[in-house]
């Protein structure tokens, strides 16, 4: 399987993604995560990736492009794995195309997850997530047992720099411009383009989610 992630900030990529990784035994893949982790570890592209996650801004597409090839080349042409956050421009899904002819592989399916905005910006201003082993909470859906302290692992809760309200702003633009057509461009790649609702509580979209894919694939997760 691969299977991609795809709606805008907040929406619960991650979340849906983390639990489709525990229940189905596949990998997820997320290129927000893998630059937080280069930013942590000082790297170059994290260095590079800075100033334009700080802004809301997407990383250029080459950066990415060789983060990802490295990742597939390390999880070799069996993996099942679920992109989360990418590809997010024209140029992305090309460009994985063209990478996973190489091992034989195509896109099975594209999970557009969908909000009101009002309500991402809600979820996005209530996240907490863990430094240490990125599981995410929400002070207003889903707290931690002790205020600001990782149940899973006990590291001490972050609040993303780029959840900062007018960077929020940027993000939900530079989706609905760059990252939304890929869409329609998938559509018409005869992708299986599965809509499930995300408005809903994280339960409700699980099941959504569990739903769209034995529907297309007959798959059980
Ligand atoms: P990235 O980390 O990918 O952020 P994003 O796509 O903006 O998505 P988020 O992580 O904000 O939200 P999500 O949909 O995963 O929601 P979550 O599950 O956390 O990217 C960050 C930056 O990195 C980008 O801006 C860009 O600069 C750069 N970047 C990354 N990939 C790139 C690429 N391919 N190309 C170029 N640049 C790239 O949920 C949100 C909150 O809501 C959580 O607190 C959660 O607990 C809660 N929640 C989830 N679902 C529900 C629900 N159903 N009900 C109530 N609460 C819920």
């Amino acid at each position: 399987m691969m299977l991609i992630l795809l709606g805008p900030p907040g929406v619960g990529k991650g979340t849906q993604g983390a639990r489709l990784a525990d229940t189905a035994g596949w990998v997820r893949l997320g290129t927000g995560d893998l630059l937080r982790e280069a930013r942590r570890d000082g790297t170059e592209l994290g260095k590079k990736a800075q100033a334009y996650m700080d802004q809301g801004k997407l990383v250029p597409d080459e950066l990415i492009l060789a983060l990802v090839r490295r990742k597939l080349d390390e999880l070799g042409p069996d993996a099942e794995i679920i992109l989360d956050g990418f590809p997010r421009t024209v140029v992305q899904a090309e460009g994985l195309d063209a990478l996973l002819v190489e091992s034989g592989r195509s896109v099975d399916g594209v999970l557009v997850l969908e909000a009101p905005e009002e309500v991402l910006v809600k979820r996005i201003s209530g996240r907490r997530s863990c430094p240490e082993c990125q599981a995410l909470y929400n002070v207003y859906f889903d707290a931690p047992a002790t205020e600001g302290i990782c149940d899973a692992c006990g590291a001490s809760l972050l609040h993303r720099k780029d959840d900062q309200p007018g960077t929020v702003k940027n993000r939900l633009e530079v989706y609905r411009e760059q990252t939304e057509p890929l869409i329609r461009h998938y559509e018409d790649h005869s992708a299986k383009v599965l809509q499930v609702d995300g408005d809903r509580p994280m339960d409700e979209v699980w099941t959504g989610t569990r739903v769209a894919l034995r529907e297309a694939f007959g798959v059980e997760v």
